[in-house]
């Protein structure tokens, strides 16, 4: 028993253990204590927070309900692939499929659908009360700075989402979107100050094409379950260390 434990501590003395695992510092309680604190990872709280920001009618915890319903939608988004193929033929025919035919396919995607409304709202919420309370001021200007971006994310989170059940509510939303964003100043063919062309603007980017179509689809289903949830994520771990970097949620309003 003692032999194993003294191999083992040969083991963490020697080069190859320390070049993985390294820490030049010495092992106490208080260095490991250090190390906890130190990182976002470890600690997400700051490490002196007032009992006052850590009451419900502070927050209502809508950032992390907001948070907890992005969860939900990753989850039964994943799951919602397996299912579903994003081009013209297929697309419609795979969400009657879901629907009707797959195992409580109807509530993965009544799942998706409503967290992915509730996300909208609580993402609204959080934002009017961070507003109300006053903590976009210093020394949070730039979380509220990320924040803007999480909401505009969020939103076109949903936008991209919209196109991929392929009815006609669908087509005709993102037809409409689509065009509005061609009628957008300076990168929008039709709007005032054009700079480009219809085939080269904002709309023909987002379409791959100048009607909603095979191309459409395949850059809506990217965009909607890669391009954007990774921005996202990225964005919400700068969110959460501004947090704590911050302070922790303001104390006293
Ligand atoms: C995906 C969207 C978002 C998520 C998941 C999220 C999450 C969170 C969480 C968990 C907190 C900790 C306290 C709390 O729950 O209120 C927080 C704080 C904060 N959020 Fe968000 N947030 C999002 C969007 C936004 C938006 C749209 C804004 C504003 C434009 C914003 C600005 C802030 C600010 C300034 C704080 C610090 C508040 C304080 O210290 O009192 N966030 N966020």
């Amino acid at each position: 028993m003692s032999g194993g434990r003294e191999r083992f501590r040969a083991l963490r003395d020697s080069q190859l253990w320390r070049s993985i695992f390294r820490t030049g510092v010495p092992q106490t309680p208080r260095s490991r204590l250090a190390v906890i604190v130190s990182n976002v990872f470890l600690h997400l709280h700051p490490l002196q927070i007032s009992a006052a920001s850590l009451r419900f009618r502070r927050t209502f915890c809508m950032g992390g309900l907001a948070f907890l319903s992005f969860v939900i939608v990753t989850v039964t988004g994943i799951l919602l692939m397996f299912y579903y193929r994003p081009t013209a033929e297929y697309a419609y025919a795979d969400i009657e499929d879901i629907m009707h035919t797959v195992p409580y396919g109807r509530l993965l995607r009544n799942l998706h659908r409503w967290s992915a409304h509730a996300m909208v709202l609580l993402v609204i919420a959080h934002m009017a009360r961070v507003f109300l309370a006053g903590a976009y001021r210093p020394p949070r200007e730039f979380n509220w700075v990320v924040g803007v971006m999480l909401l505009v994310l969020t939103l076109f989170l949903s936008f991209t989402g919209y196109l991929l059940p392929w009815d006609q509510l669908a087509y005709w939303a993102v037809t409409v979107g689509t065009n509005m964003a061609g009628a957008a100043p300076i990168v929008g063919h039709l709007g005032p100050f054009t700079v480009v062309g219809e085939g080269n603007d904002v709309r023909a980017l987002l379409l791959g094409d100048r009607v909603v179509g095979d191309a459409a689809i395949l850059r809506f289903y990217v965009l909607h379950c890669v391009v954007v949830p990774v921005i996202l994520v990225i964005l919400l771990a700068v969110h959460f260390y501004r947090v704590r970097r911050d302070g922790g949620v303001l104390a006293r309003y």
